[in-house]
Parts: structure tokens; C-alpha cells; sequence
């Protein structure tokens, strides 16, 4: 940095005064970001080799992100973790919440008060993100059923569909990329070596996580309050319409009332919509707290439409990489690709993310009866009126699939 003098200054006392104090200033801001940076970039990198050492500032890269994929069930998560776990430098967990529900939900209904259960819940499942950002997936161990055995297990969830999970070091025989498929990672690559995959975790700049066990953004704001963390998350909403319609395929037994009211035209007395409330007012309180753009969100939340991904993937998955600081690899770019011109487009795994693209986003529009769209309307038309999905109130009108229902609407990221 320099301070030019303009030619015309004398060298007087006065300015000699000045430079000495303007280099002052100028050599306290270098202390303070050399101090602050081994903090705030160094230590929180995971990229090896960037120790840094006593009297040497580290090389640096961008700071670390932490990214949190905020969903629900069948709003398209599993796509948008795809964005983020085929980057080759991003350390990517599909679930991991679900073994602190499944090891904590007894102990959760035995507390007398809901709201206690639920609290007891959510501490659990920040301190366990806290944990996993920080590479640190031996905490994992208390919650895994079988309990691993020398830091070793065969029972992570979903082990399969993280990449970083399936290759080498953690997997000796790995299978060949395009003939990729979630069971095959597990029947081959044994048992995972928590220890081992700590340190693949740290040897990637960014570690990123999905769930859809997190209600809303505000109960994370103690990891968002948290500079150190430097924390961004992604919610990923759809119009509960599709949602439902997804649910209903994919969940054969727990919606099976849904289904005869599908194919029966006839309306159950017995039908259970409390998931759609949840799902609505879930959105609704998220989506109300994230636009009113209070500070401790700030630069670290974007609202995404599982529409508008599945209309533009490649601009939207640029903006989604601009807001999150890293740069987009090749690797990303090939998968959108391969995964939404229909190229491959077989297969009916239930959890493919390969997509026909935007058709397949509004499919629901020929699935749902009228009947059924209308309950949705109703329970959900807050959420639906904030998300800028439009409501129908005619057949022709729901199956007319040439017109959108996801109005055109820009939820800018919040910088
Ligand atoms: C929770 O309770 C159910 C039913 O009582 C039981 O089947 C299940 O094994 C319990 N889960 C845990 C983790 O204890
Ligand atoms: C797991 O990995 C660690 C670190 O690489 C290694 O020291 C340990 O021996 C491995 N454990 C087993 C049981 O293979
Ligand atoms: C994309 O598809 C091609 C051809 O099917 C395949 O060779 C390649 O590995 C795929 N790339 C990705 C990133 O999936
Ligand atoms: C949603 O429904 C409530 C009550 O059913 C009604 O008061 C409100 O006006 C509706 N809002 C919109 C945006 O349709
Ligand atoms: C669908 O809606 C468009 C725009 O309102 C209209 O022009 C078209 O005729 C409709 N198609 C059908 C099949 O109703």
C-alpha cells in the first residue's frame, strides 16, 4: 500500500505529522487482519497445509463455507445436494441429522412437554452440525445404531450418496463414475473409517450438509450468530401441491388414504393433513424470517424454488454458487448436464434426481384431483401466496400445464 503525497505538499512538520500517522493507521489495520485472518481464514480451512506457521501468514484462499441445504421431504433436496456434493472441493453429508432423531425421538415423547422434546431435539441436532463442520464426525458415533466399533461402521445413512464418501481414500474399490448408484458404494467400499473420512473432511475447503429435520431458519441462528462457523444456508422450498403429489408416490404406505382418494375420486374421512400444515407454516415462518432480512442473516440465507432450479438449473445453480462463495467446478457443470436434458433419464430410483427438467417440477398438475388441490389451497394458501405459487380454481385451469404456476418472482440472496 501506498500513500502518495500530492506534489504540490510541502514537507512541513504538519505533514510529516500526517504520513506518521496515516502509516500508523495503516500498519494497525495490517496487524488486526494479520491477527484476525489465521483465525478467521486459517483455522477454519479445512485445506491442509494451511497451518499456519508462527510469524507466516497462511496463502489464502476464500474463507470456508459451511453450507446447510434447508428442505423438507420430496421438495427436490436431493438435487440440490447433488449440486453441492459432485464440487470437487466440497465435503458433502446427505442426512446425517437422522441418526439423532432416530437415537433421541423415544426420549423426546417420554418428556411431558412437546416444546421440551422438540428443544431437546434441535440442541441435539445443532451440536451435532457444529460437530460435523468442523470435520469432527466421530461425534456421530454416539447416535449410529450398531455403535461403531473401532471408529468403524457399516450404518451411516445414506452413505452412498455422498461422493467423497464412495472414493478413494475411503473406498479402495470404488466403482466407475457413470455407472454410479448409491447401494453399489455401500456393497463395495466396506465398512467407513470415521477417522479416515475426518481427515478426507478436512483435506476439502467446504463441508456441506442437507437435511430436512431443521423446521425452520431461525432455529439456527445460534450456528448463524457464530462467526467462526461463517455458515450460509440454502432453503429450498416447492409448491406444496407437488410436494404432496410426490409424497403420495413415493410413500405408498404412509399416504395410502391419499392415494384411494387419488384414484377413488372419493374423499376418506380418515385422511391425515397435518403433514401439509407442517410443511406450510414451516415455509411460511422461514420464508417470513428470511425476507424480513434481519441481521444475523445477513450475506447467509437464499431462498430457492424447487421450480425455478428445475426451469434454469445452470443460472440458477450459478447464482446458488455466487452467494456461497466458491467457485463452480467442471465437475458440477457436467452433472447438470448429464441429469437435466433427460440424457439418462431412466431409472426410477425413489430418490433420483435425475430430471426431465422443468416439465416433471409441475407434473403434479395431472396427478392431483381437483378435490385435492383445493384442501391443499386452503391449508396452505398463506405459504403459497408468500412463495409466489398461484392457486387454481378450475380443472382446465390445473391441467392447462402450458401456463406456470410458479409466478415469476426473484428472491434475491440476502448480501
Ligand atoms: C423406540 O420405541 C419403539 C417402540 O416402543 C421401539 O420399537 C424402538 O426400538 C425404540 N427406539 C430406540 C432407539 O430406542
Ligand atoms: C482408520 O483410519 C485411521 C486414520 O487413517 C487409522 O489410523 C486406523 O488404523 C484406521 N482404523 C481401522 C480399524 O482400519
Ligand atoms: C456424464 O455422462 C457421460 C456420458 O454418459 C459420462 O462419461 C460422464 O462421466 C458423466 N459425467 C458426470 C459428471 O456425471
Ligand atoms: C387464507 O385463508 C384465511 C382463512 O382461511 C383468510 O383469512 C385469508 O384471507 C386467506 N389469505 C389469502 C392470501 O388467500
Ligand atoms: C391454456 O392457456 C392458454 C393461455 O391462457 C390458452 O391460450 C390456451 O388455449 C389454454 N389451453 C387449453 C388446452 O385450454
Amino acid at each position: 500500500m501506498t500513500v502518495a503525497s500530492p506534489p504540490a505538499m510541502q514537507c512541513s512538520w504538519k505533514a510529516v505529522l500526517l504520513l506518521v500517522a496515516a502509516s500508523l493507521a495503516v500498519q494497525y489495520t495490517a496487524i488486526r487482519t494479520l491477527i484476525a485472518k489465521p483465525f478467521a481464514i486459517c483455522r477454519m480451512t479445512k485445506q491442509r497445509g494451511c497451518e499456519p506457521r508462527p510469524g507466516a501468514p497462511c496463502q489464502s484462499r476464500p474463507p470456508a463455507s459451511h453450507i446447510l441445504v434447508l428442505a423438507t421431504t420430496r421438495s427436490g433436496s436431493s438435487f440440490v445436494g447433488q449440486l453441492l456434493n459432485q464440487h470437487s472441493d466440497i465435503f458433502y453429508l446427505f442426512e446425517p441429522l437422522y441418526h439423532v432423531q432416530t437415537s433421541l425421538i423415544n426420549t423426546s415423547l417420554r418428556l411431558r412437554q412437546p416444546a421440551d422434546g422438540r428443544r431437546l431435539l434441535l440442541g441435539a441436532y445443532r451440536d451435532l452440525l457444529r460437530s460435523l463442520f468442523g470435520c469432527r464426525l466421530h461425534d456421530l458415533e454416539t447416535y449410529i445404531k450398531p455403535a461403531p466399533q473401532h471408529h468403524r461402521t457399516q450404518r451411516l445413512f445414506r452413505r452412498g450418496a455422498s461422493t467423497a464418501l464412495c472414493s478413494p481414500p475411503l473406498c479402495a474399490d470404488w466403482p466407475a463414475p457413470e455407472r454410479w448408484e448409491e447401494g453399489e458404494c455401500v456393497r463395495r467400499c466396506g465398512a467407513l473409517n470415521l477417522s479416515l473420512a475426518s481427515g478426507v473432511c478436512r483435506r476439502l475447503h467446504h463441508v456441506a450438509i442437507k437435511t430436512v429435520r431443521i423446521p425452520e431458519v431461525g432455529d439456527l441462528r445460534p450456528l448463524l450468530e457464530d462467526p467462526r462457523l461463517n455458515l450460509k444456508v440454502i432453503q429450498l422450498v416447492r409448491d406444496p401441491r407437488g410436494i404432496l403429489a410426490s409424497r403420495i408416490d413415493t410413500f405408498p404406505d404412509s399416504f395410502r388414504a391419499w392415494k384411494m382418494w387419488r384414484n377413488s375420486g372419493r374423499k376418506p374421512y380418515n385422511l391425515d393433513a397435518s403433514h401439509l400444515s407442517a410443511t406450510c407454516g414451516d415455509f411460511l415462518r422461514s420464508a417470513s424470517t428470511g425476507l424480513a432480512r434481519p441481521g444475523w442473516l445477513k450475506g447467509r440465507y437464499m431462498l430457492v424454488r424447487y421450480e425455478d432450479l428445475a426451469r434454469e438449473p445452470e443460472r440458477k445453480t450459478r447464482e446458488i454458487y455466487r452467494f456461497l462463495g466458491v467457485p463452480l467446478d467442471g465437475n458440477v457443470k457436467r452433472w447438470i448436464l448429464n441429469n437435466t436434458r433427460g440424457a439418462g433419464a431412466s431409472g426410477n430410483h425413489k430418490y433420483a434426481t435425475v430430471r426431465d427438467s422443468a416439465a416433471t417440477a409441475e407434473g403434479w398438475r395431472l396427478k392431483l384431483t381437483m378435490d385435492m388441490v383445493e384442501l391443499v389451497q386452503s391449508i396452505c394458501n398463506l405459504t403459497l401466496a408468500q412463495l409466489g405459487y398461484r392457486t387454481v380454481s378450475s380443472v382446465e385451469e390445473l391441467r392447462n400445464v402450458s401456463v406456470s404456476l410458479a409466478e415469476d418472482r426473484t428472491f434475491l440472496p440476502f448480501l
